[in-house]
């Protein structure tokens, strides 16, 4: 589980880390154009990229994607300029909220696993222990037909960020995202820049620090609806005006892009979560609400080991109280976006801390399923 800091310590780091950055973190660009730009990739006849290679990169930027985001280094946060640029792989005991792609290469936890996370293959090489994308929807659509564990990236058609598809200005669909990069409540997502996170079409509220700080009344807020959809590969679920995108702007349905087999509603008696929405399911439900009676009533109090999502309207602020028979489950209730240190990229460890009848602060299922401690 993730390394716990003081409160004390937490806000001394919050502290510097304000000063640090001289500005509000994750508010657009701010800094010069010189500590990300080169015009020629040329300076007194040198190269100007980070790694001074003689290569180039597309929108004249000074590095990759990787090489601003994965430098994995000690800082979940880099500050580059006036700017603080978020991380996703570095050895920091503190993760960001989508989690830490260095626990797939061991650079830090329990030891190097695929099964830890996402295999982004230009960082953290091919993922060996699956040969094809779980919960792809039915071969009659296209099933790993497009993205699959050989080319799975960050951004673009074969990613998760910008759009997903490849006629947009940069390869990774995501040009013109980071100068617009709105924050807080972000409901319109119909454009990377102003949906969560540039995953295009999802809604959310951002954090301000990627949850470098977190309690129960600091977090992002998630979206939910409160059924999924039917299993299907139309205009009405998963291909929109802006490419691949999820159609209510919920972020199961996004994970459901992909893994569409594991969220939505089965025509069949063996498809999706089953036929309808009510017990018994055959797969675990998400996009649908805590009921308020029973075990689930007991879940008030919001738990960064089992975030829910919101139905209806998203909160203005981030907020410390779960509703039953409002508040949803969402895929990130139980997993984390880029990888964590537990197989199946699970909050907790569900081998060793999730026993029946004993109770473990450790296992996020009993967040929920309160009367199985
Ligand atoms: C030159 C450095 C640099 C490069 C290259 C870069 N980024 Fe960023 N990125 C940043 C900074 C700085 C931020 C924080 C922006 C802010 O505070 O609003 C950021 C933020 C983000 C975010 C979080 C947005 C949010 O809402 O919090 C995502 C996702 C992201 N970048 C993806 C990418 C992808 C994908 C690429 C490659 C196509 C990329 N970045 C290339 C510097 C960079
Ligand atoms: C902290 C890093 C950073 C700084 C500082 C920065 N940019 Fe960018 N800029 C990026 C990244 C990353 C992209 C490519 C990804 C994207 O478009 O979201 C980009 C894209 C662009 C684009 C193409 C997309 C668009 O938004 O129109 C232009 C033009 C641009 N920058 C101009 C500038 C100028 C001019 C400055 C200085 C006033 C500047 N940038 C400062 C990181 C930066
Ligand atoms: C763009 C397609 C795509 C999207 C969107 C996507 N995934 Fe995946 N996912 C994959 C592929 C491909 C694999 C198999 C390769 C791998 O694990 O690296 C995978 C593997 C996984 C695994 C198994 C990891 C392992 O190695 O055992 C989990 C868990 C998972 N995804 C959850 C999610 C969740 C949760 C979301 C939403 C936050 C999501 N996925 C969104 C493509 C996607
Ligand atoms: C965010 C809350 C939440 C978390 C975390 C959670 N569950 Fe659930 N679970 C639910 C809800 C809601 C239902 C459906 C209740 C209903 O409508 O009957 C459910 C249903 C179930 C069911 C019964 C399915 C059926 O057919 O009735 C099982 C079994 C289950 N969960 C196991 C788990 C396990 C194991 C974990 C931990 C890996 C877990 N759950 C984590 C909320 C959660
Ligand atoms: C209640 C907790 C819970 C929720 C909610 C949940 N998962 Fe999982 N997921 C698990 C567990 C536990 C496993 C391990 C395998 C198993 O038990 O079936 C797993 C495994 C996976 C795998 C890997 C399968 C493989 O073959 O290795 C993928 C992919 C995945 N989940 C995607 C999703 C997506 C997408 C969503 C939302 C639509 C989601 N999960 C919601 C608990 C959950």
């Amino acid at each position: 589980m993730k390394v716990e800091m003081k409160g004390y310590s937490r806000l001394v780091m919050a502290i510097a880390f304000l000063f640090l950055g001289g500005g509000t973190a994750n508010a657009g660009i701010q800094g010069n154009c010189v500590n990300c730009h080169t015009m020629h990739n040329s300076q007194d006849g040198a190269s100007m990229q980070f790694d001074s290679s003689a290569a180039p990169n597309s929108a004249l930027l000074r590095t990759s994607c990787l090489g601003c985001h994965a430098q994995g280094g000690a800082q979940a946060l880099v500050s580059l300029g006036d700017d603080i640029v978020p991380q996703v792989m570095h050895s920091e005991s503190i993760d960001l909220s989508a989690g830490n792609f260095a626990f797939i290469t061991g650079m830090k936890g329990s030891g190097a696993a695929d099964s830890k996370g996402h295999n982004i293959i230009e960082l953290t090489g091919i993922d060996n222990t699956i040969s094809a994308l779980p919960g792809g929807i039915k071969q009659t659509y296209h099933e790993d037909m497009i993205v699959n564990t050989s080319n799975l990236t960050c951004a673009g058609t074969n990613g998760c960020h910008g759009y997903r598809y490849a006629s947009s200005d940069l390869p990774e669909g995501i040009s013109g995202a980071h100068h617009a990069n709105g924050n807080g409540k972000l409901d319109v997502a119909d454009a990377p820049a102003n949906s969560y996170r540039f995953l295009t079409g999802v809604k959310g509220l951002e954090d301000s620090d990627w949850q470098y700080t977190r309690a129960g009344a600091d977090h992002n807020e998630y979206f939910a609806v409160t059924q999924p959809i039917q299993l299907g590969c139309s205009t009405t679920h998963c291909h929109g005006s802006n490419g691949v995108e999820p159609p209510d702007g919920t972020i199961s349905q996004f994970c459901a892009t992909c893994h569409g087999n594991f969220h939505t509603l089965g025509g069949s008696t063996s498809d999706g979560i089953g036929p309808v929405v009510s017990s018994p399911f055959l797969r675990h439900p998400t996009d649908i609400i805590l009921p308020s009676s029973g075990e689930y009533a007991q879940y008030t109090n919001y738990s960064l080991a089992a975030p829910i999502g919101r139905t209806g309207t998203l909160p203005e602020n981030a907020n410390s109280v779960v509703t039953p028979g409002s508040d949803a489950v969402i895929c990130l209730s139980c997993h984390a976006s880029h990888a964590s240190d537990y197989p199946d990229m699970l909050r907790w460890d569900y081998v060793n801390d999730c026993t029946a009848g004993v109770a473990n602060p450790n296992c996020g299922c009993f967040t929920c399923h309160t009367s199985k401690d």
